[in-house]
């Protein structure tokens, strides 16, 4: 058979709601034109975030209502542990309530003022988190991961060149860890391949510096190092994982992305003694070690759906949905970047509003548009999400891209809500000509994109 199936069948259904053109409209002057700021069951499809928004399976379900919830050493808490072992392999685990904690954890400890973290791309969490502790993030994405039209099997690999001369530029004391976002969510959710993981381990060995890796899409980035790494066609998503994790010193962990968990996250490391510092950090501000800010049940969750982010027939059927909603847009003429990501596609919005200037912000007129168009919340990640504003002048410099996000949830919307999305990108491609720009009415000094306010130009 040729036809790829969701390899599953549907439990328990949630209605989703369709607005009028009137009801949409007067939804986007009221939230001040950001996504962010409309009601959930205002939008009909919601590509907003493939975090914490998964279908949970039976058997998580079911793991749920095994949770314990003691407050140490709870059975939910060794399940947890072992799965995470199971997988990842590093000698310690700290639970976390989601990724961000397991970042500022890591990072407060590890970096002062002055530091400087290399990524391949920060996630706009990773770096604030870095910032906050004073260092600078620099990304080290290969020139093809800055291009949306370059075609790449790894454009989430990293410039290992440019790894190499911050070394020689800063020395190793200035660089605590390097991280590596496996697959690169803000380059559009692009893989990242063995052999680039092997060779920046290898710098970071030489060097004496810890490799982490952000593991929030472990999964999804093992999978396509199976379709399209030579030597890995027979292997299985979780020994290509387990090889992966080998390479590093640690990782910074979203459940809420490929845990299948609607909560949730984890630190790990093989670092003894930052180990016990980050315990005691995390009892100041999530928990207990055998809980991190989680019920018992959410590690139950956890330790279950990490497995089932490996599945083969799951994973076969995750990029082939994706890789269809790029493709029918693709093939209409809407720029993407390509090829398409694992968790999302990512329009390339200043090239289909050649009209509007960066500054002019056309990733957030796209995701207007398509609210306003189909009811799709969408998120930009451009200018909104990574511009950088002067606070002396008011200055504003653009983002690298100007991109929209689709991601999508894992195991929640089926083939016929994929054909609605293609079918509304392509009615605002078709009026793309009339389509101008926003300006910020209302903004805050960090992470800017979730609770800004814009009017039209
Ligand atoms: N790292 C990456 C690569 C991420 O994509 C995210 C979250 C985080 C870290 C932080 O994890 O949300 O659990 O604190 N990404 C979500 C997204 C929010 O929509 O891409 P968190």
């Amino acid at each position: 058979m040729r036809t790829i199936i969701e390899p599953f069948k549907i439990k328990t259904v949630e209605p989703v709601r369709l607005t009028t053109p009137a009801e949409r409209e007067a939804n986007l002057r009221e939230a001040g034109y950001n996504v962010f700021l409309l009601r959930a069951e205002d939008v009909l499809i919601d590509l907003l975030t493939d975090s914490g928004t998964s279908a949970m399976s039976a058997e998580q379900w079911a793991a749920v209502m095994r949770g314990d919830e003691s407050y140490a050493g709870s059975r939910s808490w060794y399940r947890f542990e072992a799965a995470v072992g199971d997988i990842f392999g590093f000698r310690h685990v700290l639970p976390t309530h989601q990724g961000r904690a397991a970042e500022r954890i890591l990072f407060s400890i590890l970096c002062a003022p002055g530091d400087v973290v290399p990524n391949n791309t920060h996630f706009d969490t990773t770096r604030a988190n870095v910032e906050a502790a004073g260092a600078t993030a620099v990304d080290f994405v290969i020139a093809e991961g800055r291009i949306p039209s370059a075609r790449h099997p790894f454009k989430g690999n990293m410039d290992v060149a440019r790894l190499r001369a911050l070394v020689a530029e800063v020395g190793r004391e200035r660089i605590p860890l390097c991280m590596l976002t496996v697959t690169n969510n803000s380059g559009g959710g692009q893989p990242v391949s063995m052999a680039n993981v092997r060779e920046v381990s290898a710098v970071c060995r030489e060097h004496g510096i810890p490799l982490y890796i952000d593991a929030c899409r472990f999964a999804e980035n093992a999978y396509f190092i199976k379709l399209r790494e030579e030597g890995y066609a027979d292997r299985t998503p979780i020994d290509i994982a387990r090889e992966l994790f080998s390479y590093a010193d640690g990782c910074t962990m979203s459940a809420k992305k490929d845990g299948m968990a609607n909560i949730g996250g984890f630190l790990a490391t093989n670092d003894d003694e930052l180990a016990r510092r980050q315990r005691n950090l995390l009892i100041l501000t999530e928990g207990f070690p055998t809980y991190g800010g989680l019920a018992g049940r959410d590690l139950e969750a956890i330790a279950v759906g990490l497995h089932e982010a490996l599945d083969e027939d799951y994973l076969l059927y995750r990029i082939t949905s994706t890789t269809y909603l790029g493709e029918h847009v693709s093939r209409a003429g809407v720029p993407i970047v390509q090829p398409p990501g694992g968790h999302a596609v990512y329009l390339d919005a200043s090239a289909i509003f050649p009209q509007i200037p960066a500054l002019e912000l056309p990733g957030q007129a796209l995701v207007v548009e398509l609210y306003r168009e189909a009811g799709i919340r969408a998120v930009e990640i451009g200018t909104v999400m990574f511009g950088r504003r002067d606070p002396a002048t008011g200055d504003e410099s653009p983002a690298a891209m100007e991109l929209v996000r689709l991601a999508i949830p894992r195991r929640v919307y089926t083939q016929s809500h994929i054909d609605y999305v293609v079918e509304g990108i392509l009615n605002v491609w078709d009026r793309r000509e009339a389509v101008r720009g926003y300006a910020f009415v209302e903004q805050a000094a960090v992470l800017r994109h979730f609770t800004a306010r814009f009017a039209p130009m």
